[in-house]
């Protein structure tokens, strides 16, 4: 089964077609995906911001990312089930966007700067998490990207609405 058939089987589907359809589905899972991907930028960037030393300077990064992460987490959970619902309605079109397959790739960088983050700069982070002053610059580095990797993703995501060209043999 090639790439072209797996979206053209998951655009078939009756949940694909219903949302395609209808004049209110899309519009209301689009907002939902907007109003998530509003909360997991937002909080992703409290916590850069601290660790590029720009804000919350008197918060220790441990309390900041104990209180902000659960958010993060349970609005991207919304935003990825919410965009793969947009995704499936016109599968073909957007799995043939510039757009929408640069956005994915955005996704995959900002999460593995995560997780290098987690594995070798947040081990130690009781040792220079308390004041901005000792934030060691791989944290520092690690922000920034995040930062730009997630404004990218937002501008990505924003593109893809303007560059959409139903795709020969979308349904
Ligand atoms: C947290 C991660 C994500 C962010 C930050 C994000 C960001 C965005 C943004 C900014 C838009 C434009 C919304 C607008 O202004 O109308 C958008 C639209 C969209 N996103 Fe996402 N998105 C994320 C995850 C996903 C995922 C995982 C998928 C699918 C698997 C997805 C699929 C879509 C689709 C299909 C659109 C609609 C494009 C259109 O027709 O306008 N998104 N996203």
């Amino acid at each position: 089964m090639n790439v072209d058939s797996l979206l053209r089987a998951l655009e078939g589907t009756s949940l694909a077609q219903a949302i395609a359809e209808s004049e209110t589905l899309f519009p209301w899972i689009e907002g939902l995906h907007v109003l998530a991907i509003t909360l997991v930028v937002g909080s992703i960037a409290i916590v850069d911001l601290r660790l590029i030393g720009f804000a919350s300077r008197a918060h220790a990064v441990t309390r900041l990312t104990k209180d902000v992460l659960p958010c993060t987490w349970a609005a991207f959970l919304v935003a990825a089930l919410s965009g793969g619902l947009l995704f499936m309605s016109k599968a073909m079109t957007y799995g043939h966007n510039f757009y929408f397959q640069g956005k994915l790739v955005l996704l995959v960088l900002a999460g593995m700067n995560m997780v290098v983050f987690q594995v070798l700069v947040n081990r130690d982070v009781e040792r220079w998490g308390s004041t901005p002053h000792t934030t060691p610059l791989p944290a520092k580095v690690a922000g920034a990207l995040s930062l730009c990797l997630w404004v990218a993703v937002v501008a990505f995501g924003r593109w893809i609405g303007f560059t959409l060209h139903p795709t020969l043999g979308a349904s």
